[in-house]
C-alpha cells in the first residue's frame, strides 16, 4: 500500500497529523448470506478487488500508529453481507475511525438497481449500526480542525447536510470536508475524461455531460440543492479541504485558489499534516 504525505497549511498553533483512507471494498461474505452474495463475492474478488484484504490489513496497521484522526471516505465495503458489516464494525472500534459513506456502503448486490435515497433506506438503518459516527452528516473537532463528514455517494447533496454544514461553519473552527464523491473541478474533470466515458464527478456542468452515455448524464447530473452546496463549499471561508474518494486514484487539486481537494486511491494512505 502506498503512503503519500500531504501538508494543508490552515494556521493551527499546533499542528495535527491526520490518514485519510478510501474504497477499502472488502468483498466478505459468507453462508449468513444468500448464494447469490457468495458469488458476487467471489466474483468481485477476483475481479476489481484480488488484494482488498491484504489492503484492509495494512489499513489497520496504519491506522494504528498514532495519529490524531484515522478518516475514511466511503466505499469500505463493496456491498452489505454480514460478514463485511462485522469487518466495517471491527474497523470503526478499533481504529475510532470518522467515516463519510459511499455508494457501495448501500449495495446489497452491485449494479443491481438504480441507487436513489429509496434504494439506500433498504439497508441505512443495518449499514449505520455498524460504524462509530452517522455516516451521512457528522462533524467531529479533533485539534482545532472541524471535520465534517458528509454522504454525496448519490452525486447529491441535500438540504439537511448544506443547513448542518452551515451550522459547523458557525461554530467557528477551520473546517476539512470529508465526501465520497469528489466534487469537479476543470483539472480533474479533463483527467477523469482522458480514462473513460465520464467524470464520476459532482456538479460537472451539463456542457460538459454532453458526451457521457444518458444513463450516466441522469445519474451525476446535480439537482438545485446540490449546486447551492457546491457553492457554499466554495465560497465558505471556514472551509479549509475537501478530501474525497471514489475514483480509485490519488489526485491532487484545488476546487478554487487556495482550496484543496485531496483524493486517495484504492492502494493508498495519505498522511495529511495540517498546520
Ligand atoms: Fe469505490
Amino acid at each position: 500500500m502506498k503512503k503519500t504525505t500531504t501538508k494543508i497549511v490552515i494556521g493551527l498553533e499546533k499542528p495535527i497529523k491526520v490518514i485519510h483512507f478510501s474504497d477499502t471494498h472488502l468483498t466478505r461474505a459468507d453462508g449468513r448470506d444468500d448464494d447469490r452474495k457468495i458469488e458476487l463475492a467471489k466474483k468481485r474478488r477476483s475481479g476489481p478487488f484480488p488484494d482488498n484484504e491484504l489492503i484492509f490489513k495494512e489499513t489497520l496497521e496504519m491506522a494504528a500508529q498514532g495519529y490524531d484522526a484515522v478518516l475514511h471516505t466511503g466505499d469500505l465495503i463493496d456491498f452489505v453481507s454480514y460478514a463485511n458489516l462485522e469487518a466495517a464494525r471491527e474497523f470503526a472500534e478499533t481504529t475510532d475511525c470518522f467515516f463519510a459513506a459511499g455508494n457501495h456502503e448501500f449495495s446489497l448486490y452491485v449494479g443491481e438497481a438504480k441507487e436513489d435515497a429509496a434504494y439506500r433506506a433498504q439497508s441505512l438503518d443495518r449499514v449505520q449500526a455498524a460504524f462509530g459516527n452517522d455516516i451521512r452528516f457528522d462533524s467531529r473537532i479533533i485539534g482545532g480542525v472541524n471535520f465534517v463528514a458528509i454522504d454525496n455517494s448519490y452525486y447529491l447533496f441535500e438540504e439537511f447536510q448544506l443547513e448542518g454544514l452551515e451550522r459547523e461553519a458557525a461554530k467557528g473552527f477551520p473546517i476539512v470536508i470529508l465526501v465520497h464523491n469528489p466534487i469537479y473541478e476543470e483539472t480533474l474533470y479533463e483527467h477523469r475524461m482522458s480514462q473513460g466515458e465520464c467524470a464520476y464527478l459532482v456538479a460537472v456542468p451539463e456542457e460538459k455531460m454532453q458526451s457521457y452515455p444518458a444513463y450516466r448524464r441522469d445519474q451525476q447530473r446535480a439537482d438545485a440543492i446540490t449546486l447551492e452546496t457546491v457553492e457554499y463549499i466554495k465560497t465558505e471561508p471556514m472551509i479549509k479541504a475537501i478530501l474525497a474518494g471514489h475514483i480509485h486514484c490519488d489526485f491532487d487539486g484545488e476546487l478554487r485558489d487556495g482550496l484543496p481537494q485531496l483524493i486517495v486511491g484504492k492502494k493508498s494512505a495519505r498522511e495529511i499534516i495540517i498546520e
